[in-house]
């Protein structure tokens, strides 16, 4: 069977990259890999960056890791899978259960190194799919891979979240308003602290416990310390770096615990971290997650019936305007590719 596939490609290495769109054939899957059709695929953060970085070395490689898609052929000796089945993969296809290595960062998909699922049609190894829980559409569905997944590690497998607990999340992009959702449905109080009061109105909406905007408000951190009286977070999705990090740590309860996920103000933070250790506070370093992870938050999404929030849908000829909506930082929530 030749398929013909349509991708964007990165033009270039180093400098200011852009995308080219790409025709590709397809070729038949192996042994122990499925070809799937992609249906939709969401837009990170990372994807910025990565389509940013003067020091990549990524030109022909397909951008995005996100996507969810249906499985139109198999290979030979593919037992758990058939054709028809709704799948999402991997942000790191390696990692399947246990412990992260280092190893695993090498082929996460779509951050310069391997080609990501910016196409089509795609060919993936049967161990790096995770079944689509039915209540979700594909666009739906092709939110959670990276953002989705990050939130669930680091409230859930590391963070032990449980009802009555509180959580701070950063801003209101995708892991932001992913760790809303989850937090809320387990039945923790949700501080969202964003720059714009629109959409905090909107995070009260989707469950949020209190609000604060951080431009009108920039000592966040006291503000939470006081809404829970002088106590503070038992959870917080650091997303900022530099620019919040001090503040996370104010504002982190004795025996908290702060998720380091993100570098929305940039990479180099140096917080002072004394104060971790009078209250007995940990730093959880979070990339991701497994295959086993991603599977018990379909299983949550599934019992608690969310549907993430979409921010907007671009079809394939609008992938430039999606890159500048998420770096205009307007979104709330995800930005979703149709390629159906
Ligand atoms: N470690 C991991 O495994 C992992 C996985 C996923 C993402 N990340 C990282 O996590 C971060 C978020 O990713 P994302 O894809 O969710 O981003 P996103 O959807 O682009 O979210 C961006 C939003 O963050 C908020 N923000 C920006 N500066 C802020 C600040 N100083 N204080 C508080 N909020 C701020 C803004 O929300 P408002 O407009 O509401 O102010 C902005 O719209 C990124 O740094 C990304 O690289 C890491």
């Amino acid at each position: 069977m030749t398929i013909n596939s349509r991708s964007y490609r990165f033009a270039r290495s180093g400098g200011a990259s852009n995308l080219v769109r790409c025709n590709n054939t397809m070729l038949s899957p192996g042994p122990r890999e499925v070809l799937i059709r992609v249906s939709a695929a969401s837009l990170n953060y990372r994807d910025l960056l990565t389509l940013q970085d003067i020091n990549s070395n990524h030109e022909g490689l397909i951008p995005l890791s996100d996507c969810a898609g249906t499985i139109v052929d198999v290979g030979t000796e593919v037992a758990r899978w058939k054709e028809g089945d709704r799948v999402s993969l991997n942000f790191f296809p390696d990692w399947h259960d246990g412990a992260c290595s280092l190893a695993y960062l090498q082929r996460s998909l779509g951050g310069g190194q391997t080609n990501g699922v910016l196409s089509d049609f795609i060919v993936a190894e049967e161990t790096s799919l995770v079944e689509i829980t039915s209540h979700l559409t594909l666009s739906e569905a092709a939110t959670l891979p990276c953002a989705g997944l990050t939130a669930w590690q680091a409230l859930f497998e590391r963070g032990a979240l449980k009802a009555g607990e509180t959580v701070l999340v950063q801003g209101t992009g995708g892991v932001a308003l992913f760790g809303l959702q989850l937090a809320a449905a387990q039945g923790a109080q949700v501080i969202v602290i964003s720059s714009s009061d629109a959409k905090l109105e909107r995070a009260r909406t989707l469950g949020a416990w209190q609000t604060i905007n951080y431009c009108t408000q920039p000592e966040w951190d006291k503000v939470a310390l006081e809404l829970t009286d002088g106590k503070g977070m038992d959870h917080i999705l650091e997303l900022g770096g530099p620019e919040t990090y001090d503040r996370s740590i104010a504002a982190i309860a004795a025996g908290g615990r702060i998720a380091q996920i993100g570098v929305l103000t940039g990479f180099a933070s140096q917080p002072n971290i004394l104060p971790l250790q009078f209250k007995n506070a940990s730093i959880n370093g979070i990339c991701v997650g497994s295959v086993e992870h991603f599977k018990r938050l379909n299983d949550f999404l599934s019992d608690q019936q969310i549907h993430p929030v979409i921010d907007q849908v671009f079809d394939f000829d609008e992938v430039p305007a999606a890159y500048e909506r998420m770096k205009s930082a307007v979104h709330f929530g995800k930005i979703v590719f149709d390629l159906a």
